[in-house]
Parts: structure tokens; sequence; C-alpha cells
């Protein structure tokens, strides 16, 4: 369970991107978030990852409060309990696909011969069996973005936070790639949090809210 209570953030130049922002995302609840450009979606998903912190309010996730925490806390609840899917891929180029999937099994200290197992199995299920010694640069783009929703879940995190992960594909490719993500994150049983420009995309969550400059408004 993911709560967030009375959030507040400026950006560094002062304007204020949200105060008083309030969020419940129940265990399995799958909850996308549309808003225009600048609005404050990345910035927010960031907060919910630990990876900024807020000016004040709180964020709690399975009871933990991470405004609590110290970095090297906050760190080790990322890697354990949340999946992050960036808008750029964040895939990193001199690991091959096999080693890039498995990442967070290796940073969680995964023995190195089940993690690698873990991963070429996720490879078969999201289409891209056998490539697991391939590198990124040769990939496409939407199987770029295979890989990065993979690696946010191969550690089976509790909360899974995407930032606009077809974004730059076709909407064939669009569709296909959020399919694949649904089935996964339904399979996983995890919260997810999906920040997403596209109304298809949107159309398979549980709730859809709108992140304005009046904060977040519910959909529907
Ligand atoms: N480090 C920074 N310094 C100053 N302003 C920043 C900084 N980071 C973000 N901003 C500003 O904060 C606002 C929100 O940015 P954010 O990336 O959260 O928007 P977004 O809703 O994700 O937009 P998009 O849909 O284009 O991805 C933007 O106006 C951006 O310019
Ligand atoms: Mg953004």
């Amino acid at each position: 369970m993911l709560t967030v209570t009375s959030l507040r953030k400026a950006v560094p130049g002062g304007r204020v991107l949200f105060q008083d922002l309030n969020l419940t995302v129940r265990n399995g609840q799958f909850v996308a978030i549309t808003g225009e450009s600048g609005v404050g979606k990345s910035t927010l998903l960031n907060l919910l990852a630990g990876l900024d912190r807020a000016d004040a309010g709180s964020v709690v996730i399975d009871g933990t409060a991470l405004e609590l925490l110290q970095d090297d806390e906050l760190t080790r609840l990322r890697r354990d309990r949340i999946g992050f899917v960036f808008q750029a891929f964040h895939v990193l180029p001199h690991l091959d696909l096999a080693h890039n999937v498995a990442l967070p099994l290796v940073l969680q200290k995964v023995d190195a011969h089940e993690a690698l197992a873990r991963a070429t199995g996720m490879l078969e299920a999201i289409g891209l069996g056998g490539r697991g010694a391939d590198y990124p640069r040769q990939l496409s783009g939407g199987e770029l973005q295979r890989i990065a929703i993979a690696r946010a879940l191969i550690h089976r995190p509790g909360l899974i936070l995407a930032d606009e992960p077809t974004g730059n594909l076709d909407p064939e490719t669009a569709a296909k790639v959020m399919a694949l993500f649904v089935d996964q994150v339904r399979e996983a049983g995890a919260s997810v949090v999906l920040v997403t420009h596209s109304p298809a995309s949107a159309a398979v969550a549980d709730r859809v809210l709108h992140l304005t400059r009046d904060g977040l408004v519910e959909h529907g």
C-alpha cells in the first residue's frame, strides 16, 4: 500500500508544482496519472520512489515513511520494494541484455547463476528469448522499452512506478508493450503508478487521475 499525504514540492527556482497532494494506492491497484507537460508528473514519481525529497508531507510505502529514512535506508527500500521504468529507459549500454535485466537481483546479492537464469526466463516472457548476449545498441526502441520493463519487474517489487513507458513508440508497438506490462504486473500482484499521455494506456488502469496545478483530480 502506498499513501501520500499533504505532499508539497517546489522547483529550485521557487515555483510550487503541488501542495497538499494526497494519494492512496491499495495493494494490487493500477493507477494511471495524466497531465500536461511540465506539470510535475515525473517529479511526483521521483518523490514516490525516494529519488527526490519533498518540501513537506509524507510518502508511506507498506508502513515505512520515506521522509524518515536516511539515504542508505532509502536506497535499500528502493532496491527491494520498488520497480522503476524510466521515461528515458536507463538501460546500461555496456551490459548485455541478460545482465541489464538481472541487475536488480545482482544488487540484492542473489546468486549470479540464479540471477541470470531468472533474467533469461524474463527475456523469454517479453518476447526477447535467446537475445540475452546482445547489447542495448542492437535493439529497437520498443525492444529497449521491454528490457526496461523486465528489469523493473524481475525482483518482484510490490510497487511499480512507470514514467511514460510507451512514449517513444508507434501506437501498435505501444499497445503491445503496454499489454505485456499489464500482464506482468497483474501476475506479480504489484501496485502500479503509471504516468502516461496515452488514453489507450490509461484505459487499462483501475483508476485515472489527472495532475493539475490544483493537485490530483479523479477521472470518472
Ligand atoms: N532541477 C530542476 N530545476 C528547475 N526546474 C526543474 C528541475 N526539474 C524539473 N523542473 C521543472 O519542474 C517542472 C515539472 O517537471 P516534470 O519533469 O516533473 O514534468 P512532467 O509533468 O513529467 O512533464 P513531461 O510530461 O514533459 O515529462 C517543469 O516545469 C520543469 O522545468
Ligand atoms: Mg515527465
